[in-house]
This record gives structure tokens, sequence and C-alpha cells, in this order.
């Protein structure tokens, strides 16, 4: 009788430390059991190996090259043969030095009066302390981690950096608070902060500003271009003859030493409709299907009307959809004709026609020509033959 043994695994060392991109190496020892013995290396957590990690070509040995932050944990060793398994673990830690991420990054422009709040967070091994500093002095501000911050101040204007450090290093990252709305601040305001004017209009803009010394006020369009056709004279922005393509928010930005104001006008450019019908002439045979759509651009919402030029009512079996389309699934001989859109919208209309042509029927096919010879043959023949009949 021979008694079989499940493996005894041990893994040395059984716990490592390392700097991030150093490399760090776990031996798996096999103390007894019936030989073979396989040996498999797992995370801890069942989770596949990192791509950092080698296995030795006999299985025991697990290499960790570079390590990385993500690679800390615990490692296993499993150790299987005939009778049965066992396991063993060890655990890597992975040093480095902080991390740091703020939020929001800044800079930040605050309103005085206003509260601000600047959050820290950082990463790292051993767990970073963290402390805020003003540029230029030497102080640790105090900081809090309620929501009842005070109201900021035009001297709190200035550079403030957040430090995370610990035994692998010290990582620093700025925000720069700047307060805006100090005696003689700029204070811009615009006459209307909605408009909606009609296509081909000229429209204007006016923006006032308090401060001193006296703002110098400039227009601005958010991400595009001022119109090519406008001018600013005194605080007032002149667009002449506007398109659709000049709606969108126009920003009024008055500056002087003491910061900035902006103001904003929302304008919406209205434009009638402009109708054409796809296609706008068709040829068609009885029983064919009849398709048209009538397209418009101009402001929403536009409706759609069909009439027929010339007749009182549409034919039956016409069919018309909200979005501009005429179907008749069969047409006949008499619904031919000229086929009227009618686009509107608050603004006005416009109109387009379509041509309708239905043929074949009035049309001899060259089969109807044979039958006609054959019926003027017989009726020769038939003449020719009577004549026989008669002189007989
Ligand atoms: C307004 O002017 C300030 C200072 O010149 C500038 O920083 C800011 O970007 C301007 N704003 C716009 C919308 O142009």
């Amino acid at each position: 009788l021979k008694l079989q043994n499940a493996p005894v695994v041990s893994v040395v060392p059984g716990a490592a430390t390392v700097r991030q991109g150093e490399s760090s190496s776990f031996r798996c020892q096999v103390g007894s059991g019936a030989q073979p013995v396989q040996l498999e290396w797992k995370r801890a957590n069942n989770q596949p190996l990192p791509d950092n990690a080698k296995i030795g070509p006999d299985g025991s040995l697990l290499t960790i090259a570079n390590a990385r932050p993500g690679n800390q944990g615990q490692y296993r060793c499993v150790g299987i043969n005939s009778a049965g398994r066992s396991s063993a673990q060890a655990v890597l830690n992975v040093k480095y030095a902080p991390k740091v991420r703020l939020t929001p990054p800044g800079p930040l422009r605050v309103r005085i009066g206003e509260a601000v709040s600047v959050d820290c967070q950082a990463t790292g091994r051993p767990r970073p302390t963290l402390s805020w500093k003003r540029q230029g002095s030497t102080l640790q501000l105090v900081t809090k981690e309620t929501n009842d911050w005070p109201a900021v101040r035009p001297e709190d204007s200035g550079v403030y950096t957040c430090q995370a450090e610990n035994n692998e290093g010290m990582t620093e990252v700025k925000v720069e608070i700047i307060v805006e709305g100090g005696l003689g601040a700029p204070v811009a305001t615009v006459s209307a902060t909605e408009m909606t004017v009609v296509e081909g209009h000229t429209v204007t803009m006016e923006c006032q500003a308090s401060g001193s010394p006296s703002p110098v006020i400039t227009w601005s369009k958010l991400r595009a271009p001022l119109p090519w056709k406008h001018t600013v004279a005194g605080g007032v922005l002149t667009l002449t003859s506007v398109g659709r393509q000049d709606s969108g928010q126009y920003i009024c930005n008055a500056t002087n030493i003491h910061g900035y104001s902006e103001a904003y006008t929302q304008m919406e450019v209205d434009s009638p409709p402009y109708a054409t019908c796809l296609p706008d002439q068709v040829r068609l045979q009885p029983g064919d299907a009849l398709r048209l759509q009538c397209l418009a651009h101009g402001s929403h919402p536009i409706q759609f009307t069909w009439t027929r030029l010339g007749r009182a009512g549409m034919p039956a079996g016409a069919e018309t959809t909200k979005d501009g389309r005429l179907l008749i699934a069969h047409v006949r001989q008499s619904d031919g004709g000229t086929y009227k859109c009618v686009a509107s919208n608050h603004i006005g209309s416009s109109e387009a026609v379509a041509k309708v042509t239905i043929k074949g029927e009035l049309m001899l096919r060259p089969g109807d020509f044979k039958s006609i010879k054959c019926f003027f043959y017989t009726l020769i023949l038939s003449f020719f033959s009577s004549l026989f009949i008669f002189a007989a």
C-alpha cells in the first residue's frame, strides 16, 4: 500500500514592498506531497495576473517587473497533484509618490461676496498628507471640509497650491483664484437678453457698462466670428440684412483695469419658407403610384397644403402627409395635371408646382395596328369576293 498525500506549498517571501518601477519575485516551494506537483499562480481575488507578471519555466517563480500601483495585492500559488490541492499566498506592496487632482482645475473667477471651493484629492502609498498653501506665504491654510465657505474678498485673489506628500515624494498642483468686482470694476448689461428678428432685417444690440475707469466694450459671438456685415459704435452692435446662420449668442464684454464683465443676447433669425417639389415633373402610366415630396427651408413649424390647379378637389385616393408628401397608390388617366404645394410658417408662405402626365390608354400599341390592318384586308377580300359572286 502506498499513501497518496496532497501537496504542501509555501511562498517566500510572504510579503514584499517595492517602489513603482521596481521588480519583485516570489518563489513557490513544495514541502511534501506525491510527485508530480503542478504549480499555478493566481491573484487572490481570482483576477487574471497582470500583463507585467512572468512565471518561470517550472512554474515556481513569479516575477512582477516594472511594478505599477495597480499591482499591489495578494498573489496565490496553488499546488495540484493526484491526491488534491493546497495554496499559499504572498502580498506585494507598491509604494509611489502622490498624484494630485484638483476639482475644478481652475483658474477660477469669483465675484466679491461669493463663495469658492476647490477639492484636492491625492492618491499615493503610503497614504499622502495634504495641505493647502498660498503662493508667497509659508503659512499652511486652514482648510475646512464643510459647506459654509466664507465669502471671498478682493485680497483673496491669488495662486493657491495643494501639496501632497509621502515617503516617496511630494507633488503639488496650483490653482489661480481671481476675485472680480472690486470698486470700479465693470458691470455690463444688454438692452435685450433675447430677441427674434426676421431674415433680411437690420438688428441693433445695445450694451452699457458701469465702472471706473470707463470700461472698453467689445462684442463677439459665441463659438463663431461676428457676421461680416456688422458695425460696432459706442457699445451698439449693428447687423445688417441678417440671415438664419446669424442666429446665436452675442457677447458684450466690458473691460477695465479692475476686470471684465460679460452680458449675453440670444438672437434667433426667423425666415419664411422656400418650397420646392421633388420631382417637379413626372410621367406615369395608369395604375402606377404617384409620389411627390414638397421640401421647404425656413423657420419651423412649417405646414404643407397640396391642391390641383384648375380643379376643385384632389383626386379620390390622394393622400397627403404632415411632412409634405402627396401619394396616390394607383393613378388614373384623369389624375394628370399640375399639383401645387404651399408651404407656410408664421412669417410667410411659398409655393412650388409639379407637372404630372399620365400617358398610355390613348396611344395605340404595335399590336393594335396589326389588328386594324387585318380588319382592312378582310374588308378588301370580302369586297372582291362579292364582286366575283356578282360576276358569276
Ligand atoms: C472678455 O475680456 C476678458 C479680458 O480681456 C477676456 O479674458 C475674456 O475672455 C473676454 N470674454 C470673451 C467672451 O471674449
